[in-house]
């Protein structure tokens, strides 16, 4: 018998998503942000080609957002939001909420980021049907590849099979199926495999952004809601990733003219200022619930942090940022540049075999031979944050904020990282 390894000497903190030996010993610990930069305890400069996790999109440490944090919990830190009690920062946020919506009088359900609400999209969708007395309607379906966050839900439909897998089941939270990609064939043959009749949902990013930034094939997303109207099937669109301008409209939903009966939101709607996402829902899904009798419904669900007050301030704060400073127009600007800087560079580099741009959102696909991983640790080294992500694919998705020199500067880095790799 080998024997047992030793176990690690590491911090109290319990890093996420961490290879834990491998993590150990090289921590990048982020200290200060300042606009696209973020400064680490050891005295490095990065700039943040990822926005964090896709979600600094008005930049770090913007004193906007940090003076109504500091007046809203001088004011009231938060109060719940549940029966009859509210707080008027919730229902002011909701109420701008739902002026920015792609679905037509939508309610807003406030919650603490992203995976918290799949799991209130996909618990409301199976509700719904239940309600309705429609009582096989559980399936909840979604696309290989796809990441919906790893609570309970997120986990059960994930299309990054490791993060399904280990459970002891094929899904943690029962009735889940995934279909291909952009496959629109496969998805009706599911369809009629599993039965109408037993589908809750379709959940599905507009741009699939763990998975390796996969935009939609042409017209798929659009077919895929049809299909879901005919075969009523609630189609959930999660735009935690694009919602608030990443692809230059405030929703992927308008760039992609789809109106969608749930569509789940966190990151972009405070820049990561303070935790908070969401759901807005479809009259067809809420009226039954704001009947006027006695017997109407309830939906029971909740937590604590829902409409947090200071959160929802903050979120305020940062959608005026958003629109004072025209930063989705900017969008629009940096996904122009981005497109034709990574074009050039896959005609420059052979170790790239694929660029897909998708608003300001892009991905670098790389042969075999050069590791995605080894090639973001070279960038950090030259002071650039990148991030591997499925199918050997380097993230760029940096902050609105970012200025044309640096956009150019990160790409240019890219390709002297991907040079050095390719004469090892
Ligand atoms: C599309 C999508 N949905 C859901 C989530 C989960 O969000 P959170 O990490 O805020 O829970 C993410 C996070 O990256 C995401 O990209």
């Amino acid at each position: 018998m080998s024997p047992t390894p030793a176990v690690l000497d590491g911090p109290a903190l319990w890093s996420a998503q961490a290879h834990i030996p491998s993590v150990l010993g090289r921590q990048l610990v982020i200290e200060r942000g300042e606009g696209s930069f973020l400064h680490t305890t050891d005295g490095r400069r990065l700039f943040d080609g990822t926005a964090g996790l896709w979600h600094a999109n008005i930049g770090h440490s913007h004193p906007a957002l940090a003076a109504a944090a500091h007046a809203q919990m001088l004011k009231l830190e938060t109060y719940h939001i549940f029966g009859r009690f509210a707080n008027d920062q919730a229902l002011g946020l909701a109420e701008r909420l739902a002026g920015l919506s792609p679905i037509t009088d939508p309610k807003v359900i406030l919650n603490s980021g992203g995976s918290d609400a799949i799991d209130v999209a996909c618990k409301l969708a199976r509700r719904h049907w239940q309600r309705e007395g429609r009582h096989s309607k559980t399936i909840i379906l979604s696309r290989e590849h796809a990441y919906h966050g790893l609570h309970a839900y997120g986990t059960s439909i994930a299309g990054l099979d490791f993060n399904r897998e280990g459970y002891g089941t094929e899904s943690l939270v029962p009735d889940t199926a995934r279909v291909p990609v952009h496959d629109v064939d496969a998805l009706t043959a599911t369809i009629a495999e599993l039965g109408a009749e037993n589908i809750a949902a379709i959940v599905t990013e507009p741009i699939q952004g763990t998975g390796g930034v996969n935009p939609p094939a042409p017209g798929y997303l659009e077919t895929l809601q049809q299909l879901c109207r005919k075969h009523d099937i609630l189609f959930i669109l999660d735009e935690v990733i694009t919602g608030f301008g990443r692809t230059g409209t405030m929703f992927a939903a308008e760039r992609f003219g789809l109106q969608p009966d749930l569509v789940t939101f966190a990151k972009g709607v405070t820049s990561g200022y303070a935790p908070l996402g969401g759901v807005l829902v479809a009259p067809r899904i809420w009226q039954p619930f704001y009947r006027g009798d006695a017997a109407t419904p309830i939906f029971r669900h909740g937590a604590t942090y829902a409409g947090h007050a200071t959160a929802c301030a903050v979120a305020v704060a940062n959608l005026d940022v958003l629109d004072g400073d025209n930063l989705l127009h900017r969008v629009t600007e940096l996904e122009q540049l981005l497109d034709s800087r990574l074009k050039q560079l896959a005609a420059r580099r052979p170790s790239v075999t694929d660029v897909r741009v998708a608003g300001f959102l892009g991905g670098v696909t790389l042969t075999e031979d050069i590791k995605a991983e080894r090639a973001a640790d070279a960038l950090i080294e030259l002071g650039f944050i990148s991030r591997p992500l499925r199918g050997n694919t380097l993230q760029l998705s940096p902050p609105f904020i970012t200025t044309d020199d640096e956009l150019t500067a990160f790409v240019d880095a890219i390709d002297h990282v991907l040079s050095e790799e390719e004469t090892r």
